[in-house]
């Protein structure tokens, strides 16, 4: 079984104060585990503090965004080196809100990827489909359109230099997940155009899920073969609902996935 990732994207969410705090429940509660990998995305700005919070746990901290150059005159960008050197280890990149709201098309989130993996950044790689596309039968099309163009030739040594996450848009912040059941034969179709791609590291790579993750839904979730983890939004806002899918993680880690 692959280690579970639970991560939280803390969005455009929280004052200074308030991340703070929350940086510091988790720590607390998350203090010491090595059963689960646990990671954090906060805004930017707090990436240092949350991940001088954070040092010397097994929490990954991260950005939720980098543009692909190395530095330069990007007014209100920031680069791959800037969440290194201020304590990051992984940046998401091709979330469905930079892809639909801010318009990023797949070539640009590959230049991405390329930039992070270049500079020791893991980035956690989005990748779902519209509620339209799923209704047109579309979502393998889509998915796979998704992942040629954003991995267009990225190369991958190993497994841990990457993660996926599958996200539904139609299930992102709508309180309607997919069902376990959607979710896995997804993901297990995602697993397969990956193996066709890079070869056996598709047994080794982690796949998460994202979309209206919360402490109900997440033991039958997280117990799907090819479910390792989950990108959380609003239930990363709050240490209660958080750590308690942590924990719901944990102990599906120890005994192990039955279905
Ligand atoms: P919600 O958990 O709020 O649906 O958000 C999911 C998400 O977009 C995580 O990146």
């Amino acid at each position: 079984m692959r280690k579970l990732l639970i991560a939280g994207n803390w969005k455009m969410f929280k004052t200074f104060d308030e991340a703070i705090d929350l940086a510091k429940n988790i720590e607390k509660f998350v203090r010491n585990e090595s059963v689960v990998d646990v990671a954090v995305f906060p805004p930017a700005t707090y990436i240092h503090v949350v991940s001088s919070l954070l040092k010397n746990r097994s929490i990954f901290v991260g950005a939720q965004n980098i543009y692909p150059e190395e530095e330069g005159a990007f007014t209100g960008e920031i680069s791959a080196k800037m969440v290194l050197t201020s304590g990051g280890s992984m940046t998401i990149l091709g979330h469905s809100e930079r892809r639909n709201v801010f318009g990023e098309p797949n070539d640009f989130i590959c230049k991405k990827v390329k930039k992070a993996m270049a500079t020791g950044l893991i980035p956690v790689l989005c990748i779902g489909e519209k509620l339209e596309e799923r209704e047109a039968g579309e979502t393998e099309s889509v998915l796979i359109g998704q992942l040629e163009g954003s991995l267009d030739g990225v190369k991958i040594d190993s497994p841990d230099e990457i993660v996926l996450a599958y996200e539904p848009v139609w299930a992102i912040g709508t309180g309607v997940n997919a069902t376990p059941e959607q979710a896995q034969a997804t993901q297990a179709f995602i697993r397969e155009w990956f193996r066709g791609r890079y070869g056996p590291m598709a047994d080794k790579i982690r796949i998460l899920y994202g979309g209206s993750v919360k402490p109900s839904n997440a033991e039958k979730l997280l117990s799907q073969a090819d479910i390792d983890g989950a990108l959380i939004g609003g239930a990363s806002l709050s240490s209660e609902s958080f750590c308690e899918i942590i924990a719901i993680a944990k102990r599906i880690s120890i005994e192990g996935k039955c279905q």
